[in-house]
């Protein structure tokens, strides 16, 4: 007799319990499929991505140049090397460093990994560096960053600055001025230190 009349009180506990179950199922549903969406319309419109500038890449090659927190070094190290003969940048010296996302690419013995794809943030920096080995006359920096209005077709942009912070070649001109070069026998993911210093 007592079990009858506690049914329906079951029936209706069992039901609620149903409801608040599937309710918070489709809310935490719904917040994971919204987040995306929201990081994909940002990304679209540019409001979460500005493009890279001029200055935020001089700042990020002069910061790194006196403190390379974070940065890799070419061949593992700081030390100078002789301008290249292949080389379109002027200076007798030179050095090349990779930034913490770039550096995954590097081998154990600091050489660009055969078959390397630099990922979106990478940011690599070379040095040019006069006579007296200290003053750095020109930074050339490319940075991967496939939304950029300014990135070239495999995503790159490009730019390269005076000591000063003056603008030789913007990333407003979109790599013209490098990417033909860039594009030689022996590049891998358009770098070239590997066709320049294999050793
Ligand atoms: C005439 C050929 C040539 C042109 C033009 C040229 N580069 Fe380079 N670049 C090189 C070579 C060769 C290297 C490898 C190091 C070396 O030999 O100096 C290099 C190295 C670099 C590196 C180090 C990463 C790497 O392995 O490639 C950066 C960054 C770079 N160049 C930026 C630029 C930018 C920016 C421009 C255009 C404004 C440019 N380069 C134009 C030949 C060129």
């Amino acid at each position: 007799m007592s079990q009858i009349r506690h049914q329906p009180l079951l029936k209706a506990t069992l039901l609620f319990v149903s409801i608040v179950v599937l309710c918070v199922a489709c809310s935490q549903r719904e917040s994971s499929e919204v987040a995306p969406v929201l990081t994909n319309s940002g990304g679209q419109s540019g409001v979460s991505s500005t493009p890279i500038t001029d200055a935020a890449l001089y700042d990020s090659a002069r910061t790194s140049a006196q403190a390379p927190v974070g940065y890799a070094w070419y061949n593992c190290t700081s030390a100078l090397l002789n301008r290249s003969s292949l080389s379109g940048h002027g200076a007798p010296f030179l050095r090349t460093r990779y930034n913490s996302i770039a550096s995954k690419q590097l081998d154990s013995t600091g050489k660009v990994k055969a078959n390397a794809i630099f990922p979106e943030g990478s940011l690599i920096i070379k040095d040019l560096i006069v006579a007296d080995r200290t003053t750095i006359s020109l930074y050339a920096a490319m940075i991967k960053k496939k939304d950029d209005p300014n990135a070239d077709r495999f995503g790159w942009v490009w730019t390269e600055l005076f000591g000063n912070g003056n603008v030789l070649i913007s990333v407003s001109g979109k790599g013209a001025a490098c990417t033909g070069c860039h594009s030689q026998s022996g590049n891998i993911d358009l770098t070239l230190m590997n066709v320049s210093f294999p050793k």
